[in-house]
């Protein structure tokens, strides 16, 4: 699209920078009062005179062209009426020659960033407290990949603790292989609570658990054999869930790979004099920020969560050489992020401003069924089972002849289940209910979904329609729905870059509401399927537009548009 912006800033004769006037420039919210508006409210002190005044001064001087129209002067307020024409033929265009990329831009090229998400632990049960790092970390991922740059997705595993001592100890006493096999990362959570409800009796376990933990740490071939049979299981479970959400990662470098990566900034820490010790620990002193120190050794010499992520992001720089390391992880770990952050700061590494916590909400579910502490969680794959049942069965009765019925609940179910941690802005907490997530007319993914499927289904009626092709008269597409939906099309792009920078893909999820919503106002004040030709083509294309910006916004997302529905 035309940069609007640019070039109504350069027809301003104000005593201002034209980056400033640009950025006084903003998007009218009725079209009928033009496209773009320039407030004259700041220039007043400069220019001597009041905003009307202003305004119909600089309103006269206003060269108009080809792509700037009319100008009136209303209220203090120039507002700018682009040639309509030009700009929804802009948009068309845009979309069409990015065939199936739009939105996508180099503007990351030659940079790297590092995602740290979903980061699950070991033993433990993949649970829907991890549906927003993994859903978020999974769209950004998508994003600044679509924008150009070298993304280095990182599961950074929690395989690393004295709790595994405790689970050798349990699986030798009460476990085997073949049930372990067969009920996955269940059974290893009930070894590790009947652990727990037998130490009080026989304290000799704890002492034993010490030692098998001790031994994993130094390597022992049996202790490392059955912590590789533990890790093994937990992550087929959750792979299984990451191949049906899309998502992918290039690293799983966990705790435990930094076990010997620890000594040399430790080492450097203390020469720096940040290190000081407090009851046989060595800990950060943060006080003068504000913070509660930043535990790294414990007296016992063993080291902590914030040790590993300290060399975790020195490896990382050196590793991947980043321009930024996001961390998606729940805002219970603010702390935690600002901590390790402050001491990275203050031993001198400059990079350190890099690192960004994407911090987002909790999820529950409706019925309040979310308490880890006594066990009973509830499943990511269950939640996505259910999801995809109920899609099964509203599909089922919308449209009963459709074919490949079980593909197409599933990328529905799936996408509503995503679609509900990407909604919002990251920092809310979410109350899940399925009802709200799979209502095909709310502001869902099924929505979206549909919509997309709709407009396919019209292109397929129109039978000789030629796809992909800018021609016409677009004279036609004129009027206040379609200049609606065509200006939330030209602001994809934008709406791509945004979400980046902000981390919120909640931006691009909100945009594609929009324009579903606008696309359906469009067809019902409008037959796209009209006698006459020209209309008729020119509104097909309108259709194939919005068809693809909602298939490559969902992308984005990681979520799935079937061509039917
Ligand atoms: N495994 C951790 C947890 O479940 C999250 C790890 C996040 N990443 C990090 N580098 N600290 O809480």
């Amino acid at each position: 699209m035309l940069d609007y912006k640019s070039i109504i800033a350069n027809k301003i004769k104000a005593p201002l920078e034209t980056a400033e006037l640009i950025s006084l420039i903003t998007e009218t919210a009725d079209d009928s009062f033009g496209d773009y508006a320039f407030p004259c409210f700041k220039l007043a002190r400069v220019m001597h005179m009041s905003p009307v005044q202003i305004a119909e001064k600089l309103a006269n001087e206003v060269e108009l062209d080809e792509h700037i129209v009319q100008v009136r002067a209303v209220n203090g307020y120039l507002n700018f009426f682009v040639n309509r024409t030009e700009l929804t033929w802009e948009v068309i265009s845009d979309v069409f020659a990015a065939r199936g990329s739009y939105g996508n831009s180099d503007i990351g090229e030659g940079k790297t960033v590092c995602i740290d998400y979903s980061s699950v632990n070991i033993c433990k049960s993949f649970h829907i407290g991890h549906l927003s790092t993994t859903a978020i970390g999974s769209a950004l991922y998508k994003i600044y990949s679509a924008l150009g740059y070298k993304v280095v997705g990182i599961n950074h595993l929690g395989d690393y603790g004295t709790q595994f001592g405790k689970m050798i100890v349990a699986f030798k006493l009460w476990g085997n292989r073949d049930i372990a096999e067969r009920e996955g990362v269940k059974e290893l959570q009930r070894l590790y609570v009947k652990f727990h409800q037998e130490e009080p009796a026989h304290p000799e376990l704890t002492e034993q658990a010490r030692e098998w933990f001790s031994r994993i740490e130094k390597g022992d071939k049996e202790a490392q054999e059955l912590f590789e049979f533990f890790k093994r299981i937990t992550l087929n479970e959750v792979k299984t869930v990451y191949e049906r959400l899309n998502v992918k990662f290039d690293s799983w470098n966990g705790e435990s790979f930094f076990n010997d990566k620890m000594a040399e900034p430790l080492q450097m820490l203390r020469e720096k004099g940040l290190i000081t010790e407090s009851q046989g620990a060595q800990i950060v002193d943060l006080s003068e920020y504000g913070m509660s120190p930043c535990l790294l050794v414990k007296s016992d010499g063993s080291s902590l969560y914030a040790t590993r992520d300290i060399a975790a992001a020195i490896w990382r720089k050196r590793e991947y050489n980043f321009d930024k390391c996001l961390y998606v992880v729940a805002y219970q770990q603010n702390l935690h992020f600002k901590q390790f952050f402050k001491v990275l700061e203050l031993a001198g590494f400059d990079w350190a401003k890099d690192l960004v916590h994407v911090a987002f909400g909790m999820v529950s579910l409706e019925d309040g069924s979310m308490s880890t502490r006594k066990g009973n969680v509830v499943l990511l794959k269950d939640v996505i089972d259910k999801a995809v049942a109920k899609a099964g069965d509203i599909i089922a009765e919308k449209n009963p002849d459709l074919s490949d019925r079980d593909k197409i609940a599933e990328q529905v179910g799936v996408g509503a289940v995503l679609f509900s941690a990407l909604e919002n802005s990251r920092i809310k907490d979410i109350v899940f209910s399925y009802d709200r997530v799979l209502n095909f007319d709310g502001e869902t993914s099924p929505y979206l979904q549909y919509t997309y499927a709709r407009c396919n289904s019209i292109i397929a009626k129109a039978g000789d329609y030629k796809s992909g092709k800018v021609a016409g008269d677009y004279r036609t597409l004129d009027n206040p729905e379609t200049l609606r939906l065509i200006k939330l099309i030209g602001s994809f792009p934008q709406a791509v870059k945004d979400a980046a920078v902000k981390y919120e893909p909640c931006i691009i999820s909100a945009l594609l509401i929009d324009i579903a919503q606008a696309f359906n106002r469009f067809y019902i004040e409008h037959r796209v399927l009209s006698d006459d030709l020209a209309e008729r083509n020119a509104r097909l294309q309108v259709v194939e537009v919005t068809a693809s910006v909602i298939k490559r916004g969902l992308a984005l997302l990681g979520i799935e548009a079937p061509d039917k529905m």
